[in-house]
């Protein structure tokens, strides 16, 4: 009864992911939401090219109009600001809710879009659109809905922020860490877009769009890219206590005004933002009710923008059965009663951290060392300093993993040596690394 179709418009990496791992994961949706989606139309223009994931053939529509009469969800992954805003539109009035990652489309055409999405009263999703995976648009029209935003930062460009984390933590010039992020396929062959700045305006546009929940016009906004940044002037920030960063900046002037604008901005070394690296994005608010908030993580890729794209598609499978009058399961419904076992405290595995005060004299790491090996518990690594004679030496050892039941059970052993003075001091150790 749940059955919701769903149609597909754009095959490329992001298009053939989400129906991938739509397929995949179908049975672990079903079991949260209760709904079944089936993928049941795709339009894709290039259907001879090669691609990871085969377009199944059975599903092909030749155009965007049979797209849209066959199914009750439409997800738009063509990119570009044309044919996309076309059959979002014609979604729209067909009252078929929109779920897309075009952010182009949306700060370009946003107004028309929009307008559609009230006049039809038919929602248009979009949480991908800004920083990929990362539910930041979600949070700010729902869970931050009393708050007044009166900033956001946003790294909102992964191509950007690798350049620049290059140039910055190993002296490269720009054109060097370019050249490495192209071969690494995190930049474009054209990388024009991202570089100069294009892509971080689109998202800052989306981002004050919905914040301020009024129609930010992208013309006005202010766009300067990473190109002139030199690895002479990342050095020189360095020495003045700052990092270079491409920032997408939205900060509340009063309720009729806004700043919008992107670009390379100069940030002290100790704000979190320095340490996002690499291809990551970040975004970072601060609403007048909640405070400060912080998010971050994979900002583009195939999984990644799927994650956030299916997120959409379940809220607008729920839209779409509760207005055909189908009862939807109140969240609580869906947790289930029988639920999954806690592994017993003994049984869980993790580093230790173990601090021991012991008399120095020969054989005593010996003897520690020994009740560790027979209960299997291996040690990573060893500090020992001196002490004067006859006052007890701190003994501290990191072990590589081990179940707790293990090591309880060998430090009951190791605290009733004569060698060891005091009770011994343990801590798990989190490495972050499963
Ligand atoms: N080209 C973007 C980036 C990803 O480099 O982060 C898509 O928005």
């Amino acid at each position: 009864m749940n059955l919701v179709r769903i149609g597909l418009a754009g095959f490329g990496n992001i298009g053939s992911s989400v129906f991938e791992n739509l397929k995949r994961n179908a049975s672990l949706i079903e079991s949260r939401s209760g709904l079944n989606l089936a993928i049941t139309a795709i339009a894709e223009k290039d259907i001879r090219r090669k691609r990871r994931v085969a377009l199944p053939k059975s599903l092909h529509v030749p155009n965007l109009e049979a797209l849209i009469q066959r199914s009750d969800i439409v997800i738009e992954l063509m990119g570009g600001c044309g044919a996309a805003a076309e059959l979002a539109l014609g979604a729209l009035r067909a009252g078929k809710p929109v779920v897309t990652a075009n952010k182009a489309m949306l700060a370009v055409r946003g107004r028309e879009i929009f307008s559609a999405s009230a006049l039809h009263q038919t929602p248009i999703f979009f949480e991908a659109s800004v920083a990929g995976g990362i539910p930041v648009l979600r949070a700010i029209r729902e869970s931050l809905m009393v708050n007044r935003f009166s900033h956001i930062y946003g790294i909102v460009n992964g191509t950007c922020n690798y350049i620049l984390t290059q140039m910055a933590e190993r002296g490269v010039a720009f054109a060097d860490a370019l050249k490495e992020a192209q071969e690494l396929g995190y930049a474009e062959p054209d990388p024009t877009f991202d570089i100069e700045g294009f892509d971080s305006a689109h998202k800052a546009t989306v981002l004050a769009t919905l914040a301020y929940n009024r129609c930010v016009d992208f013309k006005q906004v202010y766009v300067e890219g990473i190109t002139r940044i030199s690895a002479e002037d990342m050095r020189c920030a360095r020495q003045l206590g700052y990092a270079i960063k491409l920032l997408a900046i939205v900060r509340r002037v009063d309720d009729r005004e806004v700043e919008v604008r992107v670009h390379p901005t100069l940030i002290p070394q100790h704000n979190r933002l320095v340490s996002i690296r690499g291809v990551t994005n970040a975004v970072s608010i601060r609403g007048h009710v909640v405070g400060d908030l912080e998010f971050s993580g994979p900002g583009a890729g195939g999984n990644a923008t799927s994650s956030a794209v299916i997120g959409d598609l379940i809220e607008a499978a729920r839209y779409h059965l509760s207005r055909r009058g189908c009862n939807q399961p109140p969240f609580n419904a869906i947790i289930h009663p029988d639920g999954p076992r806690v592994k017993k405290m003994g049984d869980v595995v993790s580093r230790f951290y173990l601090r021991l005060a012991v008399e120095d004299s020969p054989g005593v790491l010996a003897q520690i060392s020994s009740l560790l090996g027979k209960a299997k518990i291996g040690i990573a690594s060893v500090i020992q300093t001196e002490a004067r004679a006859g006052k007890t030496v701190p003994l501290i050892l990191m072990t590589h993993e081990a179940r707790n039941l293990s090591m309880q059970n060998a430090l009951k052993k190791i605290s009733r040596l004569k060698c060891v003075k005091a009770k011994p001091v343990t801590f798990r150790v989190e490495t972050f690394e499963n």
